[in-house]
């Protein structure tokens, strides 16, 4: 059978330890994916968002709290989908179990598609960005942050991570590691990769960032000069083009 993300979440033992680790404090999700991540999507009130890989749905509930209108979450794994169902209690947002890849998606429904460290588990990306851009409204935003290569890269076919040299950068395709106990399978690709797929699928890139730490973000000063070593994630910002654009 074909190899999905959601699988890996699948397995009780990992979901209760990366469920831990996602709320232990200074996780790197909150010191430094999430604030960039804010950046770049702003404000969202007013705004139908899809969120592709959803998780636990914690940020939809915040998002609607925000003011978003509509919030949609999908999301491959069935335990991730019951703790969204239960984020999402009382609020306008539903979660609906789907690989994001197979997904039939509506034609400009969504204001913003959004994804947080879910991509890098897709092997077609050029299909699932198409299928973003059509589910955009015209004008609308795709925001996404997925694992930086220069750590997918590091990860070699033994999945024993025994340094973290970047290597065989340019050999794209899943690589396997072992996480918080179980084995899962990423896909590396290149940051030009990720770029031109972009602009391939009609998409104006507007930014690209990567997870550089903020000092006022960290209790710690330890835990801020060891996430200056090593970028862990990489973030991009694209817009669906207006007829007039
Ligand atoms: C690292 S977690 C991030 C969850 C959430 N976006 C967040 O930032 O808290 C990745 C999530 O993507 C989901 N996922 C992975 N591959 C998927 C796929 N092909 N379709 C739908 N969901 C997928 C996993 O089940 C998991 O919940």
């Amino acid at each position: 059978m074909r190899y999905r993300g959601s699988d890996f979440y699948d397995r009780d033992e990992n979901f209760a330890r990366y469920m831990e680790r996602r709320q232990s404090e200074e996780n790197a999700n909150d010191t430094l994916e999430k604030p960039v991540f804010e950046e770049l999507l702003g404000s969202v009130a007013g705004l139908r968002i899809l969120d592709a890989g959803c998780g636990d749905a914690g940020y939809g509930r915040e998002l609607l709290e925000l003011g978003c209108t509509a919030y949609l979450g999908l999301e491959g794994s069935g335990n991730m989908v019951m703790a969204a169902q239960k984020s999402l209690e009382g609020v306008n947002g539903n979660v609906v179990r789907a690989w994001m890849e197979e997904w039939e998606y509506p034609h400009e429904a969504f204001d913003r598609v959004i994804s947080r460290l879910a991509i890098h588990y897709v092997e077609d990306l050029d299909r699932l960005l198409h299928d973003f851009y059509q589910s955009l409204k015209p004008g609308g935003k795709l925001v996404f942050s997925v694992e930086h290569p220069v750590i997918t890269s590091t990860l070699q076919p033994s999945g024993q991570r025994t340094s973290w040299v970047v290597d065989n950068y340019f050999t794209e395709g899943y690589r396997e590691q072992q996480w918080m106990g179980g084995t899962v399978y990423k896909y590396h690709r290149s940051i030009e990769t990720y770029f031109l797929a972009l602009q391939k699928a009609g998409f104006v890139v507007e930014h690209v960032r990567e997870s550089k730490p903020v000092r006022s973000n960290f209790r710690q000063e330890e835990t801020y000069q060891r996430r200056l070593r090593i970028p862990l994630f990489l973030f991009f910002s694209a817009r669906k083009r207006k007829d007039e654009d």
